[in-house]
């Protein structure tokens, strides 16, 4: 009797092994590993990164490169992400948790790229097709060149878009589709990646745009695996808050753009809008009053400065050790910050819980953000404020030095069009400005003097 081959595969990073592990050696997660059966397996074809494997050694001086062929999807932001439009060819995955709009976004796309007349075929695996009508007529998405596909099938959807030849295919969600010639189940890392790479290999073969809708796991991760991130050219998240109405799109990996660029869309009943003036959304719940604790800085995201508000608050602990808590800022940059704000300038918050929020719900991972998390904990401690007309800009080094940032003039184009009527900003960066009052700072404790010297 055959013997039937059988492996352990961790379901978040897609390590093998020949038997059950309880924590994986690879990502470190516990109770990942799910038995899979193999059973004959084919021979790729197409390498996760598209390469064809009958290919030959061709000269570098001699390789013809065709024009990359890009397709606007006529909605701005998007097109923005991916770097100008979707790449003819190319496999992009939209991860994101439930409910944050995946499907409306895909399909409003759909409808837009039917206006220019290309056929796309919108697979779904998760809703029928009368969802999807509903949807359709509630977005106002009418068109007689997008086609609804209800079907889980991987080798079903092969055999329909070899018939229906479509320009684009929208797969609705990778985690719900199956391969036959893989018995584990949908969802399970060896199912993802068959499907993957059939869908790339169709991508790459007939020139199709393929677009794949990928969950999300609590922790954040792309449920099942990081194997689909090595595999597709292009990863988008799609962040925000469900409780509130804006979301971000992020490009977290593109083989054909920048990447860390954003596009902001505010859900409404009609779909997702392109929001063209950000920092009005970002910055319009916040008092117009000064109160201590809050600053706000001119973080870049990919190519756009954002205003985005920082909070913080400072108060006596009741825990033995004092709570470090942060919410859109990395904790480890926060504790560095609070070390220099203790060792160099001489604040003491060994008994103090410190709370630090990024307001709006988005993350600011970029240094020049430094400055402002360090005044906002720094004027809550001492009970002062930093003006409501004042952007922070600066990157704190660990001697409380204020190092130079990139892109100044454009930081402080966006806050004189915000309304800002003055910038803290590092000394390097000192520039003539008339349209806004620039408080150029050596250290970090000069920058505090001035906040309160401005009271
Ligand atoms: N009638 C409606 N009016 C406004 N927003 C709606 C309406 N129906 C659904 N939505 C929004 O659409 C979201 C669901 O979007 P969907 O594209 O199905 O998400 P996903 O595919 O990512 O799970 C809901 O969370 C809600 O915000
Ligand atoms: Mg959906
Ligand atoms: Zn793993």
């Amino acid at each position: 009797m055959a013997k039937v081959k059988s492996k352990w595969i961790c379901q978040n990073c897609g390590y093998e092994t020949a038997g059950y592990l309880g924590k994986c050696p690879e990502c470190g997660m516990w109770g990942s590993f799910v038995e899979e059966v193999q059973n004959n397996l084919k021979p790729q074809t197409v390498s996760p990164q598209g390469i064809i494997n009958d290919t030959k050694p061709e000269l570098l001086s001699e390789i013809k490169v065709g024009e990359e062929v890009r397709i606007s999807t006529n909605i701005p932001e998007f097109d923005r992400i991916l770097g100008g439009g979707l790449v003819q060819g190319s496999l992009i995955l939209i991860a994101g948790d439930p409910g944050i709009g995946k499907s409306t976004i895909l399909l409003q796309t759909g409808g837009e790229l039917c206006k220019k007349h290309k056929k796309v075929l919108y697979v779904s695996a998760e809703e029928s097709a009368s969802q999807i009508k509903l949807r359709a007529q509630r977005l106002e998405i009418n068109s007689d060149s997008l086609y609804i596909y209800p079907q889980i099938n991987m080798e079903n959807i092969r055999n329909e878009i070899d018939t229906i030849n479509p320009d684009i295919i929208i797969i609705d969600s990778i985690q719900a589709i199956y391969s036959q010639t893989i018995s584990s189940s949908a969802g399970s890392v060896s199912q993802i990646r068959e499907c993957c790479n059939i869908l790339m290999q169709i991508a790459k073969n007939k020139n199709i745009t393929v677009i794949v809708i990928g969950h999300v796991t609590k922790d954040g991760s792309i449920a099942g695996p990081k194997v689909l991130e090595h595999m597709v050219d292009t990863v988008i998240y799609f962040e925000g808050d469900k409780y509130k109405s804006y979301r971000i799109l992020r490009s977290v990996k593109n083989r054909f753009g920048n990447t860390s660029e954003v596009g902001i869309f505010e859900m409404s009943s009609k779909g997702l809008i392109c929001v063209t003036n950000p920092n009005e959304l970002f910055l319009n719940e916040r008092s117009q009053e000064s109160i201590p604790g809050s600053a706000i800085v001119v973080a870049n995201e990919g190519t756009r400065p954002l205003l985005v508000e920082i909070q913080a608050l400072v108060g006596t602990t009741p825990y033995p050790t004092p709570r470090r808590v942060t919410n859109g800022v990395d904790t480890s940059r926060l504790l560095q910050i609070l070390a220099v704000l203790e060792k160099r300038v001489g604040l003491n918050l060994s008994k103090q819980d410190v709370y630090v929020n990024v307001m709006g719900g988005i993350e600011v991972d970029e240094p020049s953000a430094d400055l402002g998390i360090a005044l906002a904990v720094a004027t809550c401690a001492r009970d002062v404020v930093v003006d409501s007309q004042t952007v922070i800009i600066g990157e704190i080094g660990l001697s409380g030095e204020i190092h130079p940032v990139q892109n100044i003039e454009k930081r402080l184009n966006e806050a004189v069009l915000s309304g800002f009527k003055k910038a803290i900003i590092p000394y390097a960066n000192k520039c003539n400005y008339d349209k806004i009052e620039i408080v150029p700072v050596k250290r970090l404790i000069d920058a505090i003097t001035a906040c309160v010297s401005a009271q």
